[in-house]
């Protein structure tokens, strides 16, 4: 059986720790290729300690794999058009977006290509392919709700984090865990991130 191959981006909304949790949980047996926005880098800093600033690219994907103990990782700048996932003839079996910024929801909505996420999106998108979006913004104005509708309705699958309290989460670890799971369930991809009511 061949590796599944997925892009997954962490773009500038607060919550990169949700991003990171699927990350290290899907480059556990799926080859990734990762795309961070420029903005997330500093939130992803301030948020987990986490110090991917001022790293070329070859600097940025050897403390990725560091980071989840995974050689599967590639990563890619987001003005990099020259890379693989730029072009739907790279296949892969889906993207995710994790958090997604209302930016970058509003750009994949348009297909306004303006930088790698969005284009992978877009050609994700054009080939067909699953792409599941954990966009994060709170209240959620009428534009963002009007940019998520358009793209469920072309199967795009919209997994805000949203917290469930059915499996007694004991803390914020807990929670996370629960929200990523949800995010993998989306692709159909399995992990063991929370134990699934009834079993
Ligand atoms: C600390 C911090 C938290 C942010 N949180 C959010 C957020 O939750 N949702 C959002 O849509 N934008 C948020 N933003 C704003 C985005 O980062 C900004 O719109 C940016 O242009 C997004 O670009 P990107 O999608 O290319 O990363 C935040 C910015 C900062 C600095």
């Amino acid at each position: 059986m061949s590796l599944k191959r997925f892009i997954f981006a962490i773009t500038g909304a607060t919550g990169p720790i949700v991003g990171l949790r699927v990350l290290r949980e899907l480059s556990r047996a799926c080859e990734v290729h990762v795309i961070i926005s420029a903005t997330s880098f500093s939130i992803i800093r301030d948020e987990t300690g986490i110090d991917w600033t001022g790293d070329d690219e070859a600097g940025v994907q050897e403390k990725i794999r560091a980071f989840a103990g995974s050689d599967l990782i590639h990563y890619y700048g987001d003005r990099n058009f020259h890379s693989p996932v730029a072009s739907g003839s790279f296949r892969t079996d889906g993207m995710f977006v994790a958090p997604c910024s209302m930016k970058t929801l509003a750009g994949i909505a348009c297909g306004y290509a303006n930088g790698l996420v969005e284009r992978a999106a877009d050609v994700t998108i054009k080939e067909g392919r699953p792409l599941v979006l954990c966009p994060r913004e709170t209240p959620f104005s009428a534009i963002h709700l009007e940019n998520m509708l358009k793209l469920s309705r072309i199967g795009v699958k919209i997994v805000p984090p949203v917290i469930g309290f059915y499996h007694r989460p004991e803390g914020l670890d807990d929670v996370i865990d629960f929200i990523a799971g949800k995010v993998l369930d989306a692709m159909g991809v399995e992990h063991r991130l929370f134990r699934r009511w009834g079993e």
